[in-house]
């Protein structure tokens, strides 16, 4: 087989086959095909897109390009969670433990951030002693003992997204729906889970911004799933407003256990507990209809604070911070914004927010920046809220108060006040099935 064969196919709009696509997939990942030929490639996908048949092949040989995880020494359905991306998403650590509160095995491997959105890895080392680095025997412990476990992604886990994601990112050939959903649906299939729930999320905070793009998306990757074997389903929600009011990696941790005791945003647990109750039903623990009721009562019976606890426990952390949240790293030096005129907030655009937060300390620009676990921002005011001028919109937090004046600036860009009140934000806009 020769590279550019296929390359001229591709380019002519016709169907790969599964003996090519494996030929290719293999043969990059080891080397033997040049970065060159494969940008062609991609960028041909980009323009004639893939067959739904060819995306769950593709998939499936970036799977195999390296170590597929075996988790049947934790007995039980076990069941992922999987989030697009977004601004201030702290959903994994309220949403896990409510599975584990009501039942349910979350063996869950996750990634750290870059640019405006956080990683879950990056939020949970923020926690005094957390290890996201655990043995095999460690993870499997910890998911048997506390029904969860949250870590960092293993060395050789689909290498050849590795080195296709590199290359997309310095080729523009990031957007493509087959691209997109081959490379999460080949992680999550790697990572050994057998039911995957997918928030897709839309809006100006997201990789996808419109909702038509999301629900592509979101259908992609269910087929695969399915192509796959594995219980699949996504939830789309709303990206265009930052969830919930803290962004910045201590600062959500603190606000994921405000909701883990029932006391935290209303949108942050709107979206937790629909997550939830959806792994609930796909790991065969609920029934349609009661999954919510029984997600609900996990936090407010502190079943779901536990099970936080418990995890941060089992992985070297101090579980002290469920009951003191002043054991988490906190800021030096605070910014108070103020609403220069009276109105509502018809407007936030997400990634500038993230933009801002990653300006104070608490996102990287590039991979070798160091973070500052206790710089973000507080939102004080949401789309939808009246302010009066004078009032205060936000609170900033870092290290470093020379990062003050640039953060207040990206925040400001990023608002809209206007004399007419605006709709409230549609927080879920569907599931897939
Ligand atoms: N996240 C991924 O893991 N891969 C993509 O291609 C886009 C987002």
């Amino acid at each position: 087989m020769r590279m550019v064969d296929l390359i001229e196919k591709k380019k002519r709009g016709g169907t790969l086959t599964e003996e090519e696509i494996r030929w290719m997939i293999s043969e990059f990942t080891e080397g033997r095909i040049p970065d060159y030929q494969m940008s062609a490639m991609l960028m041909a996908i980009c323009f004639q897109g893939m067959t739904e048949t060819e995306t769950a092949q593709l998939t499936l040989a970036m799977r195999d390009s390296g170590d597929v995880m075996d988790l049947s020494g934790i007995p039980g359905v076990k069941v992922d969670k999987h989030s697009t991306g977004g601004v201030g998403d702290k959903t994994t650590l309220i949403v896990a433990p409510i599975v584990a509160a009501c039942g349910g095995k979350v063996a869950k491997m996750s990634g750290r951030g870059l640019g405006h959105t956080g990683g879950t890895i990056d939020k949970l080392e923020s926690i005094p002693g957390f290890r996201t680095s655990l043995t095999r025997e460690e993870f499997f412990r910890a998911v048997n003992e506390c029904g969860l476990a949250v870590i960092g992604q293993t060395g050789n886990l689909v290498p050849a997204d590795k080195k296709l994601y590199a290359l997309r990112d310095v080729t523009a050939t990031v957007d493509s729906i087959p691209l997109i959903a081959s490379s999460i649906m080949s992680k999550k299939l790697a990572a050994g889970s057998d039911a995957i729930l997918l928030d897709v999320k839309t809006g100006s905070g997201a990789f996808m911004k419109t909702e038509a793009e999301a629900r592509t998306l979101a259908e992609t990757m269910v087929r695969i799933g399915d192509h796959a074997g594995r219980r699949t389903e996504a939830v789309i929600t709303n990206m265009d407003v930052p969830l919930g009011r803290a962004v910045g990696n201590a600062l959500e941790v603190r606000e994921a256990i405000a909701t883990l005791k029932g006391e935290g945003p209303k949108d942050l647990t709107k979206v937790c507990v629909t997550l939830a109750s959806r792994m609930l039903v796909l790991s065969g623990l609920a029934e349609e209809g009661q999954a919510e009721s029984m997600a609900e009562r996990a936090l407010k019976n502190g079943t779901a604070a536990e099970r936080f606890a418990a995890m941060i426990r089992a992985q070297g952390g101090d579980p002290g911070v469920v009951s003191d949240v002043t054991k988490l790293p906190a800021a030096r030096c605070t910014g108070t914004i103020t609403a220069a005129e009276s109105g509502w907030i018809s407007h936030m655009d997400a990634e500038g927010i993230g933009t801002a937060s990653m300006l104070l300390g608490a996102g990287r620009a590039t991979k070798e920046d160091v973070l500052d676990y206790g710089a973000g921002i507080l939102l004080v005011k949401k789309t939808g809220e009246k302010v009066m001028a004078g009032d205060t919109l936000a609170i900033l937090y870092t290290s470093d108060k020379e990062r003050l004046p640039a953060a207040e600036e990206k925040f400001r860009e990023s608002i809209r006040i206007s004399d007419k009140e605006p709709d409230r934000p549609v927080l879920i806009y569907g599931i897939v099935r």
